[in-house]
C-alpha cells in the first residue's frame, strides 16, 4: 500500500514478517511528513509486532462505525485486522494522509446536500443509507456512530480556515471567494442513538455553543431539526481544497487508541508545549486550559487524549486544533469523573486545583488562570437560557426533557464548583 499526503506520494506501508513497516520514498519533503513522531528518514519505521504505527491507527473506526463496516464486509473479509481496516477507510480519513494502492484510487467522494439531511434526519433508514454510501470514506475514530460526508455547498461555512497564528478562523468563507471546494469529505455527520443516549446531539451542540461563547476556536456545527443528528465542519480543510495534517495527543505520544484514557493532563500539557511550533506556546496552552475548565464546568468526563490534537502543513508550524467532542457525560454515567489524572487524581478538580494546573502546567500567570476560569464559567452560565429553550421545546415527561434537566443540573454543579 502507498501513503499519500494530499495526493503527493509520501512512502510505502506493508508487512515484513510480524511487523508493519513504513518507508519514506526518496523525494519526500516536509509536506509529506506522515507524523511528527516519524521525521523524514531513509531508515524504515517498524511498528511493534501485531501493531500498526500510532499515526495509521489514529483514524481507524471504533464503536458503531467499526461494527457497521465489519458487517458490510463480512462476506468478502471474514476477519478485519487493523491493516485491512486501513485498506478500507484509509483512502478518505481525517487529516491529509491517504492510504491506497495508487493515487487514482483516492477518488472524489460523492456529494450530498447536508442541509436537507438536517431538515429530515431522523429515521434509522437514513443513517443506514449514509453508512452504506459513506462508511468506506470514513477513516475517523470515536465511539459515537458517525460518517464523513461531502456537502455540495448547501451549508454556508461560518468558521472558515483555522489559521496557524490565531488557531481560529481567519475569515468567514464568504470573505474568501478564492476558496476551492474539496473533492474529499467536508463534514462529520454524527447520528446518536436516542434510546441509549437521550438528548446527546443537543448536549454536544450546547457544549460547543458554550465553548464558542468562551472565545475558544470551534468548528461550525449544526443540529438537525429533530435533534438526533449533528453535522460538524472539518477543521482540517484548507482554502486550496487540500487538507492540513492532524495528529491527536494519543498518536503524538506514540500510543494507539486503546491507551486514550491513560496518562495525565500534566503530560498532555507538556506534550502540547513540546509539539506546537512557530506559534506562541502560551497561546496554545491557554486554549487547552480553558477547554479543560469548560469540561469541568459542563461535567465532561470524556476529555481523553484523542480529544485534543494539533494541525500543521509543515513540521515548522504546528498549532493546537480547535475544540471538539465536549459533552456533559454525567447524565448517562452518574459517577463519571475526569478522563485523565490531574494532580494524581481523577476526581473533578476544584477551582484551586485548576488554578494550580493553569499556573504550573499551562504556564499562565495566576491572574490569567483566574480570568480564564471566570470567562469560561460565565460562558457556560450564559448558555443556560439556550438550554432552557431546548427544554421548553421537549415534551414534558419524555426522556429528552428528563436528560436536558440532568444536563442543566450537571452544569449548575460544575459552575458552583468553580465559583470563587
Ligand atoms: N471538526 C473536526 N474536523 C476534523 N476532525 C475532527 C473534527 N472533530 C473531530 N475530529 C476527529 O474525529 C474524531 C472523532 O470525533 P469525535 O467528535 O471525537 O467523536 P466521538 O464523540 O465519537 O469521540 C476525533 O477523535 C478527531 O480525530
Ligand atoms: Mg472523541
Amino acid at each position: 500500500m502507498n501513503v499519500f499526503a494530499n495526493y503527493a506520494h509520501a512512502g510505502a506501508l506493508g508487512r515484513t514478517g510480524e511487523n508493519v513497516r513504513f518507508s519514506y520514498q526518496r523525494e519526500a519533503g516536509p509536506e509529506q511528513t506522515v507524523s511528527l513522531t516519524m521525521p523524514l528518514s531513509e531508515t524504515p519505521y517498524l511498528a511493534p509486532p501485531g501493531e500498526i504505527h500510532p499515526i495509521f491507527d489514529m483514524n481507524l473506526p471504533e464503536g458503531a462505525l467499526h461494527e457497521a463496516i465489519r458487517r458490510m464486509f463480512l462476506k468478502v473479509l471474514p476477519e478485519i485486522d487493523k491493516l485491512t481496516m486501513l485498506q478500507i477507510t484509509g483512502r478518505s480519513q481525517i487529516g491529509r494522509l491517504r492510504v491506497a494502492g495508487s493515487v487514482e484510487e483516492i477518488k472524489a467522494v460523492p456529494e450530498r446536500p447536508l442541509h436537507d439531511l438536517l431538515a429530515s434526519a431522523g429515521t434509522e433508514d437514513m443513517f443506514d443509507d449514509l453508512l452504506e454510501n459513506y462508511a468506506r470514506y470514513s477513516g475517523i475514530a470515536g465511539a459515537q456512530p458517525k460518517v464523513l460526508a461531502r456537502d455540495n455547498g448547501s451549508l454556508a461555512s461560518t468558521a472558515g480556515y483555522f489559521s496557524p497564528s490565531t488557531a481560529s478562523p481567519t475569515a468567514s468563507a464568504d470573505k474568501t471567494p478564492e476558496r476551492v471546494t474539496a473533492t474529499g469529505t467536508t463534514h462529520i455527520v454524527k447520528m446518536f442513538d436516542s434510546a441509549q443516549y437521550p438528548a446527546l446531539a443537543t448536549n454536544e451542540f450546547l457544549c460547543l455553543q458554550a465553548a464558542k461563547k468562551a472565545g475558544l476556536p470551534v468548528p461550525a456545527v449544526w443540529l438537525a431539526e429533530n435533534r438526533r443528528c449533528l453535522v460538524v465542519e472539518r477543521f482540517d480543510t484548507k482554502p486550496d481544497g487540500g487538507y492540513l495534517a492532524f495528529e491527536d495527543c494519543c498518536a503524538l505520544d506514540r500510543r494507539t487508541s486503546v491507551e486514550k484514557y491513560n496518562g495525565t493532563y500534566e503530560q498532555t500539557a507538556k506534550l502540547i508545549a513540546q509539539t506546537v511550533a512557530g506559534v506562541p506556546i502560551v497561546g496554545a496552552l491557554r486554549i487547552f486550559f480553558e477547554s479543560l475548565v469548560l469540561s469541568c464546568a459542563v461535567r465532561n468526563g470524556d476529555a481523553h487524549r484523542k480529544n485534543f490534537g494539533v494541525l500543521y502543513d509543515t513540521p515548522g508550524q504546528v498549532w493546537l486544533a480547535p475544540i471538539y467532542d465536549i459533552i456533559t457525560t454525567t447524565p448517562y454515567l452518574p459517577n463519571d469523573t475526569w478522563a485523565l489524572l490531574m494532580d494524581g487524581s481523577k476526581r473533578w478538580p476544584s477551582r484551586k486545583k485548576l488554578m494550580r494546573f493553569g499556573v504550573n502546567s499551562c504556564l499562565l500567570t495566576a491572574r490569567q488562570a483566574r480570568e480564564s476560569i471566570d470567562k469560561t464559567v460565565d460562558a457556560v452560565r450564559a448558555t443556560l437560557p439556550e438550554l432552557d429553550t431546548h427544554m421548553a421545546d421537549a415534551s414534558s415527561g419524555g426522556t429528552e426533557r428528563e436528560f436536558l434537566e440532568k444536563i442543566r443540573h450537571a452544569w449548575n454543579t460544575g459552575i458552583a464548583s468553580l465559583a470563587v
